[in-house]
């Protein structure tokens, strides 16, 4: 559907638990043990992606938190991708528990998979997040095999932590269908408050005359796209702080306690679970408001703080 601005809205962000099994500094890092927090049921998840359907959602990324944290990772993706009118079911996931699973998900409709991964050298990778790099790269070898390709890795860029390995990076992309692209830090959890440590694409692309600008595979991504000759991957660049794309957006998304957010950069917030136990069109009446209402767009320069961490948002 049309949102009062006009944008089509066709892209659901569904953040299936905001548990994490890592503690990025961007992310998440104060706080401690992950509270208990409630979490909708499967059968929750999809209905509220059946009323989305219904209002012309398309596509569907699973996030978190980490979404394979949740047992029942399989029925959620499987429940998405029978929905009609859900075109493409995606993850976006750590990595760290998706050896021995990325088969699984392939067959249960799962079509593509992105691994947030920030460095390339181990103890950089455990210093950033807590975890281990090399079961994120088991589990990229894996999505690989199982054919949730391209697969695409995720790297938020830190100045001073990981920006020297933006080349390693790129690397990547040589000779395996893997994409790489480049997250400016967003405001959103207290690292990213310090301006300084933003690594913008303008910087990163004048240093690279290599890297030939090509159209977009999709319409509605948020990422701008680079080729280079002789490599199989592509490298994107997502800047939502100096290159904002909030006119073209297309995206809603909804929290695991089944609040949906409209906008990532905007602290509006319909809580949906109350509709749950009422019937369905009160429930895609209420989602159909939401998507309406979507703000105009994020307010990151304006110093614009959210209430809510990544990790519960996905992103
Ligand atoms: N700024 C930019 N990207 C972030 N992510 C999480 N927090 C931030 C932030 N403050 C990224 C994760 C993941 C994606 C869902 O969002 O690393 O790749
Ligand atoms: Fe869309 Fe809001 Fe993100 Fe802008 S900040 S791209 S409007 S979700």
């Amino acid at each position: 559907m049309i949102d009062q601005f006009g944008r089509t809205i066709e892209y659901l962000r569904l953040s299936v638990t905001e548990r994490c099994t890592l503690r990025c500094a961007y992310c998440r890092a104060d706080e401690g043990v992950c509270p208990k927090k409630e979490e909708l049921t499967t059968d929750e998840f999809l209905r509220i992606a059946r009323a989305c359907a219904c209002l012309g959602i398309r596509k569907v990324r699973v996030t978190g938190g980490e979404p394979l944290l949740r047992r029942d990772i399989l029925a959620i993706v499987s429940g998405l991708a029978a929905i009609p009118g859900i075109a493409e079911v995606n993850m976006t996931t750590n990595a760290q528990m998706l050896q021995g699973q990325a088969q699984a998900l392939k067959q249960a409709g799962l079509r593509r998979i992105n691994i947030s991964l920030d460095s390339l050298d181990a103890d950089t990778f455990r210093e950033m997040t807590g975890g281990d790099l090399a079961a994120v790269l088991a589990g990229i070898d894996e999505a690989i095999a199982a054919g949730l390709t391209p697969v695409r890795i995720n790297a938020v860029l830190v100045r001073g932590k990981n920006d020297r390995e933006v080349d390693n990076f790129i690397a990547l992309t040589k000779d395996r269908p893997v994409d790489v692209r480049f997250i400016e830090l967003m405001p959103i959890g207290s690292l990213g408050q310090d301006d300084s440590l933003r690594v913008g694409s303008d910087e990163l692309l004048a240093a690279r005359p290599y890297l030939k600008p090509v159209p977009p595979l999709q319409a509605g991504q948020v990422s701008t796209d680079y080729a280079i000759h002789g490599h199989l991957g592509r490298v994107g660049f997502i800047s939502p702080v100096s290159h904002k794309f909030c006119a073209a957006c297309n995206r809603i998304r909804v929290m695991s306690d089944g609040t949906l957010r409209p906008c990532l950069g905007n602290n509006l917030e319909i809580p949906l679970k109350e509709y749950l136990s009422g019937d369905d069109n009160s429930l895609t009446g209420a989602i159909r408001d939401a998507i309406y209402r979507k703000p105009v767009g994020h307010h990151f320069e304006e110093g614009f703080i959210s209430l809510k961490n990544m990790n519960e948002i996905g992103g």
